[in-house]
């Protein structure tokens, strides 16, 4: 159907973003021990694209999923993780890094060690989240199960921080086309594959039509980091909200070092194409949000 041409991505967002960043505000507790509460609302509230919980929510409209209260709760776990994985790419045994979001890091804000623990707590954060207690909100046993999972398999050695280990080993390396996509696909893809997977669980799912929202997000989770590299030569830190330059400065093999910077354009739309294409073979009726993310993932100025 061409709905997706009426489709208005910034008001179909903003409806969903306010619920989360509300959910937010409840669940991430200011009043933890010693101002660790203080250091995880600094590190996830009110900020970030929020690409990650609009991906979860595209994918369980998609499926048709009623179940309102375990897509809230997964966009928001997938938040956290996400939250905390930048936390310490910042600090300065990874990145180094000084600005986030247009604010001082948290490490800069807080201190290493706050840093830490407040990283800490909020990947524990994600899946107490995901396994709601006996007095909130409902969420069926097999869905809660199977959220975690999937986080906690994207999270991980397998995932994100297997990912962010090869880009510590690999700086200072040239690595080829094949070692840098399955850098890209581990620490940053999987958090997004994860993301629609996710938002699939929270409905009635499964063959054909998840394998086709797992090649979309697998292309969307490469071209998201391919989309990073390149403007990390191309914008500015007000733009970005964090420093731009800092991958030549860190010495890290990206896909503008790789093939320069028309060619990482270029296959950022290869991927765009090949996330629509899967989308077009899931047999789903109601795509065009996941469309529309997929568009902005590649065309994002920021
Ligand atoms: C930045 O992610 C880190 C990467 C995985 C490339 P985002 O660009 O999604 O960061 P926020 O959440 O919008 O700040
Ligand atoms: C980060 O990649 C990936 C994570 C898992 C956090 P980058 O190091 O390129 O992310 P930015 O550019 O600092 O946001
Ligand atoms: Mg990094
Ligand atoms: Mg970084
Ligand atoms: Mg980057």
């Amino acid at each position: 159907m061409s709905g997706a041409l009426g489709f208005d991505l910034p008001a179909w967002s903003a409806a969903r973003l306010s619920a989360v960043e509300a959910a937010l505000d409840r669940w991430v507790p200011a009043h933890a021990p010693a101002g660790v509460g203080e250091a995880m609302r600094y590190a996830v509230l009110d900020g970030g694209k929020r690409l990650r919980a609009l991906l979860v929510f595209a994918a369980a409209e998609a499926v048709g999923a009623t179940d309102g209260a375990a897509a809230l709760r997964a966009a928001c776990a997938v938040e956290l993780i996400h939250g905390y994985s930048l936390v310490h790419d910042d600090m300065p045994c990874m990145d180094n890094d000084v600005l986030r979001r247009g604010k001082p890091t948290v490490h800069v804000r807080f201190g290493e060690a706050m840093a830490l623990l407040a990283g800490d707590a909020m990947q524990a954060l994600a899946f107490e989240l995901l396994t709601p207690g006996p007095d909130e909100d409902r969420v069926a046993p097999p869905t809660q199960a199977a959220l975690c999972a999937q986080l906690a398999r994207a999270a991980g050695y397998a995932g994100m921080a297997g990912g962010q280990a090869i880009d510590l080993a690999s700086v200072g390396l040239a690595l080829d086309e094949n070692q840098l996509r399955t850098m890209h696909r581990l620490k940053t893809g999987a958090l997004l594959q994860a993301s629609v997977r996710m938002g699939a669980a929270c409905g009635a799912c499964g063959g054909p039509a998840l394998a086709a929202l797992s090649d979309y997000g697998a292309a969307i989770g490469l071209a998201f980091q391919v989309v990073d590299d390149i403007l990390d030569v191309t914008a500015d830190s007000a733009t970005l909200g964090k420093t731009a330059g800092k991958d030549a400065l860190n010495d890290k093999p990206t896909y503008v070092s790789l093939m320069g910077l028309e060619a990482a354009r270029a296959h950022a739309r290869e991927l765009q194409d090949d996330a629509l294409a899967a989308l077009a073979n899931s047999g789903l009726a109601d795509t065009v949000a996941l469309a529309a993310l997929a568009r902005m993932v590649v065309e994002r100025s920021n």
